[in-house]
């Protein structure tokens, strides 16, 4: 089931369609009011119009509200448990509204790690890593520091078909009961576009809707996160989930390119909030519901600009742009050994491109709620920092090694170990690093594992086009 589409008079009344309020409301990195402050005053400094642009690497990226939800008194900035933690604490608004290691090493720096988001209870790489000083903590929050990772805590089920023949944990703390998966705090914004909930799709309600799956998941967080130890009251539930599903989140200015919704383009959070969305739309194994076929053609955004070279630096960016764009839904390579695709549909090698898995248009998360292995898990690519974990087929004693089992361990099906959901793909370059464990650490790492990964090919320039072009979305 999908969430209710925004009414544009909010917008209107407050000017954003027009961009005035935008250009009123531009802040810098310098301006930063959230990072490097405790959470009790960073719910207080959270406190800024929710409409409001953020500068990231690359330019600037735009929130907005479409139900206009005020920002102070939501309990979403709020610490509803034991520890300090607030949501924003791990989904901090300048940020994209997940965290990244700048700002948390800077944190870190003004608090000598006392901030609440330095918590042993999933913040640190083991439980029982000492935090009495300064230095133990730098080690205790080594992945946070480094990657921006939360590690999540979830047992293999007894009724899995697969056993955990063997952990190799750096820091000597995972076992069945408490596998140790470093995670990426996925954004809270733009979730009217999701199908599944969490990396793994574990995150699941009552009837079955998304937004019973985002209750499911914000009680869960409470408890989890927030170490709280009462429920929440449905109205502060309703109340957080007003904010969280009603925001849309995306580039709206790059540094090269310039304003990413002139010439006719489409760039920004604001095309996003008339974007027709429901489960299945423009799936590409035919299961739109609505029997329409799968149009390669996932983002158009910057169609309107001419993708010929040009001497005239923005000109010559927004081509960049454009052809990257092209670069996205065009270009095909032959997709093999994926998890969830060849082995489902028994073919080893099909042609596609990135809009075949990421099909939702302008969105570009995957439409219905499937879980791929494109191999981000696998134990050979694994960085010396994670866990590797060792599984056995009970009925075929076959092995698998992977850091994170994802969907695996949530079904206890065989075939899912390594599977994770397609992620949406707005407002990329606010919130590196990427991939479920932070494994690229640039946009630029992300095509270059694709084009290793699926033999793509493409030259310097072509992964240049298609950088640039991720760099706007
Ligand atoms: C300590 C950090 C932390 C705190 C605090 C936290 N989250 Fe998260 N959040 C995460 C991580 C990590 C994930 C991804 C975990 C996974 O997929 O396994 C996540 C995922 C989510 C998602 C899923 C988004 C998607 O695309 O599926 C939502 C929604 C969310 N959080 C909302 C909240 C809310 C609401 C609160 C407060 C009640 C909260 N979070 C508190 C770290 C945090
Ligand atoms: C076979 C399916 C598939 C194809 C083809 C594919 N992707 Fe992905 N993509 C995924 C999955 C699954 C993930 C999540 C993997 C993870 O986090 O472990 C992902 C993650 C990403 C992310 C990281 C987003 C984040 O929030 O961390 C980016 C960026 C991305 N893909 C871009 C691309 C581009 C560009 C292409 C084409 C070169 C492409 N994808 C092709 C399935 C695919």
């Amino acid at each position: 089931m999908k969430l209710s589409k925004p009414s544009k008079s909010f917008l209107l009344s407050t000017g954003i369609l027009t961009g005035t309020l935008v250009a009123a409301t531009l802040v810098s990195s310098p301006n930063h009011k959230l990072a490097g402050v405790p959470t009790a005053q960073a719910a207080t400094a959270a406190a800024l119009p929710i409409t409001t642009s953020f500068a990231d690497p690359t330019g600037f990226y735009l929130t907005i509200s479409s139900n206009g939800d005020n920002v102070p008194s939501n309990e979403f900035f709020h610490p509803l448990g034991t520890n300090g933690r607030a949501c924003v604490t791990c989904h901090q608004p300048d940020e994209a509204w997940s965290i990244t290691p700048g700002a948390i090493q800077a944190k870190f720096n003004a608090t000598s790690g006392m901030d609440p988001l330095f918590r042993t209870v999933d913040g640190s790489v083991s439980p029982n890593f000492p935090v009495c000083t300064v230095q133990q903590r730098r080690e205790a929050y080594s992945m946070l520091l480094n990657k921006g990772l939360i590690r999540v805590s979830l047992p293999v089920l007894g009724s899995a078909q697969f056993s955990l023949a063997n952990v190799y944990d750096p820091y000597n703390y995972a076992d069945a009961d408490h596998l140790s998966l470093f995670r990426r705090p996925l954004p809270a914004t733009n979730l009217r576009f999701l199908t599944a909930v969490m990396w793994d799709g574990r995150a699941v309600g009552g009837n079955g809707s998304v937004t019973d799956d985002l209750e499911a998941q914000a009680i869960n967080a409470i408890a989890t996160h927030e170490q709280g130890a009462v429920q929440p009251s449905s109205a502060d539930l309703a109340q957080m989930l007003g904010l969280e599903t009603n925001l849309y989140t995306a580039q709206n200015f790059d540094k090269a390119a310039g304003c990413l919704n002139a010439g006719g383009a489409a760039g920004g959070p604001v095309a996003l909030l008339d974007d027709d969305f429901y489960a299945g739309i423009n799936d590409v194994a035919g299961g739109d519901p609505t029997g329409k076929a799968f149009n390669s053609n996932v983002f158009t955004m910057y169609s309107t600009w001419s993708t010929t070279a040009n001497k005239n630096p923005v000109l010559a960016a927004e081509a960049s742009v454009a052809r990257g764009e092209r670069i996205f839904d065009d270009r095909q390579f032959e997709i093999t050994g994926v998890g969830g695709i060849n082995d489902v549909i028994g073919i080893p090698s099909v042609p596609g491109t990135c809009s075949s898995c990421h099909d939702d248009p302008t969105v570009g998360n995957h439409s219905l709620p499937e879980f791929l292995n494109i191999g981000t898990a696998d134990a050979a690519r694994a960085t010396a920092d994670l866990p590797i974990y060792t599984f056995r087929n009970k009925a075929t004693g076959a092995i698998v090694q992977v850091s994170d089992p994802g969907r695996g361990l949530i079904t206890g099906n065989w075939a899912d170990i390594g599977k994770f959901r397609t992620p949406i793909l707005r407002g990329l370059a606010g919130r590196a690093p990427y991939f479920h464990n932070g494994s690229a650490q640039t946009l630029d790492d992300v095509v270059d594992f694709y084009n290793g990964r699926f033999n793509i090919g493409l030259s310097a320039q072509d992964q240049a086009d298609l950088v640039a072009f991720l760099k706007t979305l």
